[in-house]
């Protein structure tokens, strides 16, 4: 049965079949370079994936939200009063659709009532390719609909941040929203976190194909450690500001960085922010590469990211250290790089498509001797962003 048939039968059961009700997708996303650029003006070019996060939604008449998700049915039917909402950071799904009607309260915009809902995902959680910012899109496109509210979607990637960081207590940038909200299909999303301005790049991938590759860890520091990196960067760009006039450190090239580096007292910051203004200067030549068609050169600042995460943003972990290395040994991988915030979840990688198989089982080999783990694979196809689908 198709999942959106799923949905609906099981919202029919638990909330009845008559009225308006109506169907959702929002997506997760993998980001092909530009990692943590997204809170220091850089550069980010992420595509929104094909799995995500669907939900099947009504009207009530009253202020007062259920919801219930086929993914977690543990949690069976979470109710709230839409008037008594205040941020929570337990990191729970339904934390993330409270934080983005809360969001939108906040700015604003009038939530008439409440409504009950079922949602359900097929895409892994914690995994770095945006589960949450695919829930809090899903939460934004519903209400944005349902309610008519006036608001663009990248409005909604904007509402999805705000309510993520200060709801939920996690000082991410905007890469994930905007990508789960502003996905096109075939294309990557070319944007400038400062303007938000954005273009979409097709990916004219031919010969080769988008793996991610799962890890299937996530280590406890992740939040802490990003909102760490965060600061260190925020740190640097005051030293530098005392010696240069800019605003972020998306604005420096390399060799101005080069020049100034020496007034960020702290050399830990140094390295972080060597990382944000070389990875953006890294964003902006790949898709310069991509556009020219030379996949190779994009495959390599794929690769030199990843050295750059894991040396000088000390983002990776050993888990999917050894996936990057093992993949860049694979013959047919163009480049491959962690993706997402780091401390566990997953690679990108680009792979000839006569030679996916044997990476997947190569991959899947040496990473189940070395770390007695199991690796898993999906195929990445650029895809739609968040959207009503009936
Ligand atoms: C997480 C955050 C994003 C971005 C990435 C790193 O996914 O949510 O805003 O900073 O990490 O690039």
């Amino acid at each position: 049965m198709p999942v959106t048939d799923e949905l609906m039968a099981c919202f029919r059961e638990r909330f009845g079949s008559e009225g308006d009700i109506r169907v959702y997708f929002a997506p997760g996303r993998v980001n092909l370079i530009g990692e943590h650029t997204d809170y220091n003006g850089g550069h980010v070019f992420p595509c929104a994936l094909s799995m995500g996060n669907y939900g099947v939604a009504r009207k009530r008449n009253d202020k007062t939200v259920r919801w219930f998700n086929m993914t977690y049915p543990e949690n069976g039917v979470i109710t709230a009063d839409i008037t008594k909402l205040a941020p929570e950071d337990n990191g729970l799904w339904y934390d993330y659709q409270l934080g983005v009607l809360w969001a939108f309260m906040q700015k604003g915009y009038e939530i008439p009532c409440g409504y009950d809902m079922v949602m359900i995902s097929d895409m892994p959680a914690g995994a770095g390719l945006s589960a949450s910012a695919s829930i809090e899109e899903l939460a934004a496109v519903i209400a944005k609909d349902l309610f008519s509210l006036d608001v663009t979607m990248s409005d909604c990637a904007v509402i999805g941040q705000y309510s993520e960081n200060n709801f939920n207590g996690m000082n991410c940038g905007i890469m994930d929203q905007f990508a789960s909200a502003m996905g096109k299909k075939n294309n990557a999303i070319f944007l400038d976190t400062d303007s938000l301005e954005y273009e979409y790049v097709q990916l004219n991938l031919k010969a080769e194909r988008i793996v991610i590759t799962n890890s299937n860890v996530k280590h406890q520091l992740a939040g802490s450690a990003y909102n760490e990196r965060r600061s260190q960067c925020e740190s640097a760009l005051r030293d530098l500001k005392e010696v240069i006039d800019i605003k972020t450190l998306g604005d420096l090239s390399e060799s101005e960085f080069d020049k100034n580096a020496d007034a960020i007292k702290d050399p830990v910051n140094r390295k972080r922010a060597k990382h944000a203004v070389y990875e953006n200067s890294r964003t902006i030549r790949a898709v310069h590469a991509l556009r020219s068609g030379e996949i190779e050169a994009f495959g390599k600042l794929m690769n030199e990211s990843h050295v750059s995460l894991r040396d000088d943003y000390e983002v990776s972990c050993p888990e999917v250290d050894i996936l990057v290395e093992e993949a860049w040994k694979v013959e047919g991988v163009i480049g491959s790089r962690m993706t997402g915030g780091g401390f566990g979840g997953c690679t990108v990688s680009i792979v000839k498509n006569d030679h996916i198989d044997e990476f997947k089982d190569r991959i899947s080999r040496v990473y189940r001797e070395k770390t007695g783990l199991d690796a898993a694979f999906y195929i990445a196809d650029a895809a739609d962003g968040a959207r009503r689908l009936l």
